[in-house]
């Protein structure tokens, strides 16, 4: 008996849509690259003629023909879009962070669930096969006392091609963060507190407690000069230190890992995935309360 491919539709057509979630919505078995939204019509003819797809400026037209979504676009312009196609019985392929407000957040987890669909957040070092590796070997090991890691990027610079607007308004801790919190998650248990402070321009520290005691602490910021750029995570106990291989990374693979796995949940019917929506809003509450202590103590400098 064959299965039916997921017809899949790509909401966005900028850079990250180019270059990752066309080529792995094209590439990956089970899945059929059917639409593609964009606000610029001309750009969503482009990227759907170079996959054969149909181009859409129409959300209704565009989601009335596919099953899934997959997002590329700025997260609170992917809530609002993903909250909806949820409500019409789409699973869905989404960016991270999945809403920039707490409130946003929770209506989409809502939709999801009423609706049952399925959903995967692409925190992408989770898709890669070192990285599972590494994560299996943390539990294997145990006895972890903590962890250390930072995530120092130069999206700010000039010429970078992820210079865009929601980051220079939200910075490394709408951007990278959820990449660290999602992996120290991952790693050494539930995140269930934080306590967050800012240093120079875009520069965010975070402290984390997870559930059965481990610390960590995880430093982000999308404005380091390109010499001082670069990430690194390691978890450090008993048995010494065990250092995430974050160097390499196939994006493209990834996502396709990603889809595949929100089209094989989908098919199972079922909804639960270590990254869904829910574990996308959990993440997206540490960052809430993160930034609500930067802007309280920014506050209060200011008044002093
Ligand atoms: N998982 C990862 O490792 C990873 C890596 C990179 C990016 N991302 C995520 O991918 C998403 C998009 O990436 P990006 O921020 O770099 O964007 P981008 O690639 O620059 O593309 C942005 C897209 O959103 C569209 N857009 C912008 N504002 C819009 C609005 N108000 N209404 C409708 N469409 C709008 C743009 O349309 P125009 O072309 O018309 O402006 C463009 O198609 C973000 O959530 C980001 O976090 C994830």
């Amino acid at each position: 008996m064959t299965t039916k491919p997921l017809r899949f539709g790509l909401v966005g057509t900028g850079y990250w849509a180019q270059v990752t979630h066309a080529p792995a919505l094209a590439a990956t078995d089970g899945v059929e690259f059917a639409a593609v939204w964009g606000r610029d019509p001309r750009a969503a003819a482009d990227l759907a003629g170079a996959y054969q797809a149909a181009p859409h400026h129409d959300v209704s037209a565009f989601l009335a023909g596919i099953d899934a979504v997959s997002f590329a676009v700025p997260p609170d312009v992917q809530v609002a879009i993903a909250t909806r196609a949820a409500r019409e019985g789409k699973h869905l392929l989404l960016e991270k962070p999945v809403a920039l407000t707490e409130a946003a957040a929770d209506g989409l987890v809502e939709a999801v669930e009423q609706a049952g669909v399925a959903s995967v957040v692409f925190f992408i070092q989770r898709f890669q096969p070192d990285v599972r590796a590494w994560l299996a070997e943390v539990e294997a090991r145990g006895g972890w006392a903590g962890g250390v890691s930072a995530w120092l990027g130069s999206a700010l610079r000039e010429s970078n091609p992820f210079n865009t607007r929601w980051r220079r308004d939200k910075g490394g801790l709408w951007d990278v963060g959820p990449h660290m919190v999602s992996l120290l998650w991952a790693s050494l248990g539930p995140v269930t507190s934080v306590t967050a402070d800012a240093g120079l321009a875009d520069v965010t520290h975070l402290v984390l407690h997870h559930q059965g005691g481990a610390t960590s602490t995880t430093t982000v910021t999308l404005g380091a000069a390109e010499a001082a750029s670069g990430f690194e995570a390691y978890v450090w106990g008993e048995s010494g230190r065990l250092a995430a291989p974050l160097g390499s990374v196939d994006r493209v693979t990834a996502l396709s890992t990603a889809l595949a796995e929100l089209a094989a949940t989908a098919r199972a019917r079922r909804t639960r995935h270590p990254c869904d929506a829910r574990f996308g809003r959990d993440v997206g509450r540490v960052l809430a309360e993160a930034q609500r202590q930067i802007d309280a103590r920014r506050a209060g400098h200011a008044c002093a």
